[in-house]
C-alpha cells in the first residue's frame, strides 16, 4: 500500500467562523489572538481522533462494573509549536492536551530568499519512537518552515505516520513538498488557498500570523 499525504479540511462552522474573524483585516489583535486560540482548539479536537492512544479497561460504578476507555499515560504526546505564530494555536492545542510535553523551535524565513533558518530548538536529541507529535503552525505556505521542522523531528526519531500538524491556511507550494517528503503525514487545516504572492504570502490569507498575534 503507497501512503499519501492526507489534507483535512474540517467542516465545523466554529472553525469556518474563527478563520473568518481570522481573516478579516478590521480584526484587532487582541480578537485575532482569541481566532487563533479558538483555532488551535477546534483543529486539535479533530486531529486528535485517531492520534490519541488508549487503553481499554473496566471501571466499577456505583451500581456495576463496566467497559472503560482511557488515555494511555505511557505513550509520550508531544506538541511543537514553531515559533513565533505557532504559539497562537498552542494555548488552544493545550486546553485538550493538559498533559502533553511542548518542545518549541524557533524558524524565522529570510523575507529575500525565502529560506527558513533555526534560531532555537528545546528539542532533545532523541525521542522515544512511539511519541506522538502535534506541530502547530498557522500558515503553511513555501514549505520551507514545515520542512525544517520536519527534518528536525524525523532525525530525532519521530515517526511521521504518528505525526499531525494542524494549521489555518494551507498553500498547494507546503503541501507538495510535504507530500513528496512525508506521506503517512496528516495535516488539519481551516482551509486551502490558492496560492502564494510574490514575497511568499498565502493569497488570500491572513497577512502576517505572526505580526497579527502579537500586535508587533
Ligand atoms: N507566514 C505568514 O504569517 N503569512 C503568510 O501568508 C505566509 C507565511
Amino acid at each position: 500500500m503507497t501512503l499519501q499525504l492526507r489534507v483535512y479540511v474540517p467542516p465545523h462552522p466554529l472553525i469556518k467562523h474563527w478563520l473568518a474573524v481570522a481573516r478579516d483585516a478590521a480584526t484587532p489583535s487582541v480578537l485575532f489572538k482569541s481566532a487563533m486560540k479558538e483555532l488551535g482548539r477546534w483543529l486539535t479536537y479533530e486531529a486528535i481522533r485517531d492520534w490519541l492512544p488508549t487503553i481499554e479497561t473496566t471501571v466499577q460504578t456505583p451500581l456495576a462494573e463496566c467497559p472503560a476507555t482511557f488515555i494511555n499515560p505511557e505513550v509520550p504526546l508531544v506538541v511543537v509549536p514553531i515559533l513565533r505564530a505557532g504559539l497562537g494555536l498552542l494555548e488552544g492545542a493545550q486546553t485538550l492536551l493538559p498533559l502533553a510535553s511542548t518542545y518549541h523551535i524557533g524558524l524565522v524565513r529570510n523575507e529575500e530568499t525565502l529560506e527558513a533558518s533555526c534560531y532555537l530548538n528545546k528539542m532533545p536529541e532523541q525521542f522515544n519512537p512511539q511519541t506522538r507529535v502535534l506541530i502547530t503552525d498557522p500558515m503553511l505556505a513555501t514549505g520551507g518552515t514545515i520542512m525544517m521542522a520536519m527534518a528536525e523531528l524525523t532525525k530525532r526519531g519521530i515517526d511521521p505516520a504518528l505525526t499531525r500538524i494542524i494549521s489555518v491556511v494551507a498553500a498547494p507550494p507546503a503541501l507538495q513538498k510535504l507530500s513528496s517528503a512525508y506521506p503517512g503525514l496528516i495535516v488539519y487545516t481551516a482551509m486551502i488557498d490558492e496560492g502564494l504572492n510574490s514575497q511568499g504570502y498565502i493569497v488570500p490569507g491572513l497577512g502576517d500570523a505572526g505580526d497579527r498575534t502579537f500586535g508587533t
